[in-house]
């Protein structure tokens, strides 16, 4: 543990930060994987930019997860050590494909992407002024979950025109 480092933490306990990282560490294992099979079984009209899409975001959420498993070994603590654990220290859960259209798969993206906006959001606000560290990283974060939506909604509101317009030249 980062003795020095760590004594620069004031006005939060270092448990309760540890606590809030790993309920974030749970949602990014959990964003991952459904990234990950979203990708495989997403099917539909332009497929391929839907799942280069998913893939980069599984990407990014894996390289999330590395974050804040660093952080938290940094602060002393141990990040969740069984799968078990995302399901229960979850803030955002994970919603399963039911249906596996590309729009249907970008809709579920795109909510747990407005979920992750919201936990992140709520832990800047946390540490802000308190530990300056996982400030930065979370605020880092927090950015690549906003720019995830905007690319998710893009993408669905460009495949939403397509099939629109399509529609009314086949009336
Ligand atoms: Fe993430
Ligand atoms: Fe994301």
């Amino acid at each position: 543990m980062a003795v020095r480092g760590n004594s620069i933490i004031k006005g939060i306990e270092i448990s309760e930060i540890v606590g809030l990282l790993n309920r974030a560490y749970a949602d990014e294992w959990l964003a991952y994987y459904q990234y990950f099979i979203e990708s495989k079984v997403t099917k539909g009209i332009m497929k391929d930019a839907v799942v280069s899409e998913l893939t980069l975001h599984a990407a990014d959420e894996l390289r999330h997860a590395n974050l804040l498993a660093d952080r938290i070994l940094q602060l002393g603590g141990t990040p969740l050590l069984h799968p078990q654990e995302w399901f229960k220290q979850t803030n955002c859960g994970y919603d399963e494909p039911k249906e596996f259209d590309v729009v249907a798969i970008l809709q579920d993206s795109i909510k747990g992407e407005q979920c992750a906006i919201s936990t992140y959001s709520s832990l800047v606000d946390i540490v802000k002024d308190k530990d300056i560290v996982t400030y930065n990283m979370v605020s880092q974060i927090l950015a690549d979950e906003v720019e995830h939506e905007e690319d998710l909604q893009a993408l669905h509101d460009d495949i939403s025109e397509f099939i629109f317009n399509i529609k009314k030249s086949l009336q």
